[in-house]
């Protein structure tokens, strides 16, 4: 189990890269039926939690080693460990879908897992085997499949993430790191009243430098948009909008979704990756299934005086954000310190809805998985 630094107290077993063994050790006292189903009735997002979770150990000269699912249970961490004052420290976000069939699928792991360690290479984390990734993931799944939440659109969110685990107070990339995933059934993540959610652009601060980390998952990242999203929500928005940091200018994404605007003509665009936004493989997802139904998708800049200007004209029709917290979320009014605008009517329009359809029926196996998307658990 995840300790304070190098696990030395228990046998280290290491863990091969082609066939990644997970040591399975039961809950002595799950969660009890009628307790399990009152938490899974209105789970809303990130609070109720599964009984289990896999937890793996990497430390300098042995490699990944320790590789456990068992039960969930706090972690006991030595006050120097690393992590918590230099942030070397990251995350995934992904979901496990309930099948028309009756089982679960995994929704893209591999990319999950190239994610993941493409942020791992960012912030000199060693990386972790994908299939040793993807099979934690699928493990924990299977050993929580009580764990869905019946709710229309719910699932169940898993959360694989890495922190430097070593006690030490140096600058320098850690020794010992532990790799966790803890899941969690999920229903919306806006628990908005209005079907479109309302951004505040933030102009005083951004969330990622070119040359910095704004592609990668990391703690850091989230932490810096806090402010800017309190700001926004204490002016009654929902989320944030983050500009470019050269020329405040140029719409990058907001906190925890990409974004997309899609133009009276049929066309639409979506920011490209220049390295100061995350690559959400929700976009990518819409990317094709956009380009599937023939429409011309474009990854290019898009300003924010262009954004209103649109807006104003009627040329923009709509404007939406993805992720897979949020799915595919209708945005229905912009504000900054100067403009104000409302997108189309101020309601989610037919992209996003078609979109929201489209995403969603393959995600639950009810229409056909043509680009292999799904992994069955
Ligand atoms: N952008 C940021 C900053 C995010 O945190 C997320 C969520 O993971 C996304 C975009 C969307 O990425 P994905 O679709 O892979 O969830
Ligand atoms: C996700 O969509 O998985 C994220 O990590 C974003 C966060 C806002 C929950």
């Amino acid at each position: 189990m995840a300790s304070g630094g190098a696990n030395t107290s228990l046998p280290e077993r290491r863990v091969a890269d082609d066939q990644p063994s997970i040591e399975v050790i039961n809950h002595p006292s799950p969660t009890p039926y009628k307790a399990r189903l009152a938490q899974l009735l209105d789970p809303g997002f990130g609070s109720v939690f599964t009984d289990h979770m896999v937890s793996i150990s990497w430390s300098e000269g042995l490699g990944w080693h320790d590789a456990i699912l068992g039960p969930r249970t706090s972690l006991s961490l030595d006050p120097a460990t690393a992590a918590l004052h230099y942030g070397q420290s990251i995350f995934e976000g992904m979901k496990a879908f309930r099948q028309k069939d009756g089982g679960a699928a995994l929704f893209r792991p591999f990319d999950n897992a190239r994610r993941f360690n493409s942020s791992a290479d960012r912030l000199a984390m060693p990386g972790l085997p994908e299939t040793l990734f993807v099979e934690a993931v699928r493990k924990l799944v299977e050993r929580d499949r009580d764990w869905f939440p019946d709710a229309p659109a719910g699932a169940l969110y898993i959360r694989p993430f890495m922190f430097a685990s070593e006690p030490f107070l140096g600058v320098r990339p850690a020794r010992a790191y532990t790799f966790l995933v803890i899941a969690s059934p999920v229903g919306s993540y806006f628990s908005s009243r209005s079907s479109a959610i309302s951004l505040w652009v933030s102009e005083n601060h951004t969330r990622a430098a070119p040359g910095g980390t704004g592609a990668a998952k990391c703690c850091g990242n989230y932490a810096a948009s806090l402010l800017p999203q309190r700001n926004a929500i204490e002016r009654g928005y929902d989320q944030v909008v983050f500009l470019d940091a050269v020329e405040n200018r140029w719409i990058e994404e907001l906190g925890g979704m990409n974004l997309f605007f899609a133009f009276k003509d049929g066309s639409v665009i979506t920011p490209p990756l220049s390295g100061t936004i995350l690559p959400g493989i929700t976009r990518d997802t819409v990317i094709t299934l956009l380009r599937d139904q023939g429409l011309h998708v474009q990854e290019q800049r898009y300003s924010m005086e262009q954004w209103a200007d649109d807006a104003a004209t009627g040329l923009l029709t709509e404007t939406f954000a993805c992720g897979t917290a949020a799915s595919i979320t209708a945005v229905g009014k912009v504000a900054s310190s100067n403009r104000t605008f409302t997108i189309g009517d101020g309601k989610p329009g037919p992209v996003s809805s078609i979109l929201r359809q489209l995403v969603t029926s393959v995600q639950f196996g009810v229409s056909p998985d043509r680009h292999g998307w799904l992994v069955p658990v």
